[in-house]
């Protein structure tokens, strides 16, 4: 029964899949035809998945392909996609051991490979959740705790009203889903002290030293691995140094960055991280599984466990060798998302996932070489990783005038941003597909537009 919308649906998706690289890469309408009143009867299946991808179709982003750079975004291997597709159809959930022992023996492998390749703790407690937002609130919900034990406070029994002082810190240039996580958790958005950051975007070590011998309240320190602009690494090893003398709790938000560990010539940028608390690392930009992916990682699985378990008297308790994937993450119900991770891990290998981190930064690093040769084009960042900022004519004006030309175009698509004052263009290389002729055809495109720009004057 099942079958016929099924395989119709698997044409569909192959054919996207097939045109997605020579797509234009911004969407070229809105989807209006997603809108409507809702059906009085039920539709046939088949029908209702066909007028979905054609009313769909003018509104979708070829953001998985191999020429968009904007934001963070990975594409989705297609290993990860087909056993996406194998998610949704074995429905399993993976809140209880009991509902999918598949499911939680998945997120078991899955969370030991992801440590050993990020040379994490083999012993740290993993949740995993949608995304590196996710996985800021939970690493910080567990440290909030832990930190809040230690001064006799019980948060999962008290709450916040009436605890302790506690010190959150930050960096200038701490990613906004942390303080978005803080105001989730109860911290507030606007409650951290932040540390002075360097030209690079790097937390400031002196500065962090200075903050936490301000007080003797409980700390957490927020540091980040892969700056959102310039891809820089705050130097975790002195702040992790740091946070051990202070008795502080060291979080890394390493939502892209931390892959760098895996690929042996980057590895360096991440020196010290192991050593942190918890760490927050998305599966779905950098490993290229589909949405929604991410882990939260937490040295010590007892305060992520504690913050984060579910008990109640018909639910199953999870035996020795078990797992209830909803005592380490935030939701009960879940979809058992560590199956495409699974599956992209295998596929990929420790080699594939070194490489596709090294192929990238390879990448960025060219493109951002080949415009700094153009007249009147320069670049503001070290490429240390995978993302390159680039500025036009030393204009603000002028470079968001490039952005706007090469959105319109199509050919690739990046955005902007502001960088210590001055506009600059953003290009991330984040996807397993990107090839040197994506980087040099979306680099040539970049350099016309530019050319065009300054020739109209
Ligand atoms: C450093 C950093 N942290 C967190 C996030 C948020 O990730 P997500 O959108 O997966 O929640 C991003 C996204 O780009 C990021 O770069």
């Amino acid at each position: 029964m099942s079958e016929r919308v099924l395989t119709r649906a698997a044409a569909l998706a192959a054919e996207w899949l097939e045109t997605l690289p020579e797509r234009p890469v911004r969407a070229v309408g809105e989807a209006a035809g997603l809108r409507g009143a809702l059906p009085e009867h039920g539709e046939d299946a088949v029908a209702v998945i066909e007028s979905l991808a054609a009313a769909a179709e003018p509104g979708l982003v070829a953001s998985a392909g191999p020429r968009y750079f904007g934001f963070v975004t990975g594409g989705a291997l297609p290993v990860a996609v087909a056993a996406d597709w194998l998610t949704s159809a074995w429905d399993q959930n993976v809140g209880l051991h009991v509902m999918s022992p598949a499911a939680s023996a998945a997120e078991q492998t899955v969370a030991a490979w992801v440590k050993e390749l990020l040379g994490l703790p083999a012993v740290a407690g993993v949740g995993l959740v949608s995304g590196a937002q996710m996985a800021n609130v939970t690493a910080l919900a567990a440290a909030r705790n832990a930190v809040l034990a230690r001064a006799g406070w019980d948060v999962e029994e008290h709450g916040l009203a009436g605890a302790p002082a506690l010190r959150v810190i930050a960096g200038a240039e701490s990613h906004v889903t942390v303080f978005n996580a803080l105001r989730l958790i109860g911290l507030g958005r606007g409650s951290a002290v932040r540390v002075a950051a360097d030209e690079h975007g790097r937390m400031r070590v002196d500065e962090l030293v200075r903050v936490l011998g301000e007080s003797d309240f409980p700390a957490i320190v927020c540091a980040q691995a892969g700056n959102v602009n310039t891809g820089a690494f705050d130097p975790l090893d002195e702040i992790v140094a740091a946070c051990r003398a202070a008795g502080a709790w060291c979080h890394i938000d390493g939502a892209f960055g931390l892959w760098a560990a895996a690929a042996p010539g980057r590895a360096h940028l991440t020196t010290g991280a192991a050593g942190a608390d918890s760490w927050a690392v998305d599966a779905h930009k950098w490993l290229n599984v589909p949405y929604d992916s991410a882990l939260a990682i937490v040295a010590d699985p007892a305060p992520l466990t504690a913050a984060m378990a579910l008990t109640a008297a018909y639910l199953t308790t999870a035996g020795e060798h078990e797992r209830n994937g909803a005592d380490w993450a935030p939701e009960a119900s879940r979809r058992a998302r560590a199956f495409p991770l699974y599956a992209a891990l295998r596929g990929l290998g420790r080699r594939g996932v070194a490489e596709l981190v090294e192929r990238d930064c390879a990448l960025a690093a060219r493109m951002a070489g080949r415009l700094a040769a153009e007249a009147g084009v320069e670049v503001l960042n070290d490429v240390v990783l995978n993302q390159a900022l680039v500025r036009f004519g030393d204009d603000d004006a002028a470079t968001t005038a490039v952005i706007e030309r090469v959105q319109r175009d199509a050919t690739c698509w990046l955005g902007g941003t502001v960088w210590q004052g001055r506009a600059a263009m953003r290009i991330s290389v984040s996807g397993w597909q990107t090839t040197a002729a994506d980087a040099d055809r979306s680099t040539d495109a970049i350099a016309d537009a530019w050319r065009a720009l300054s020739a109209a004057g």
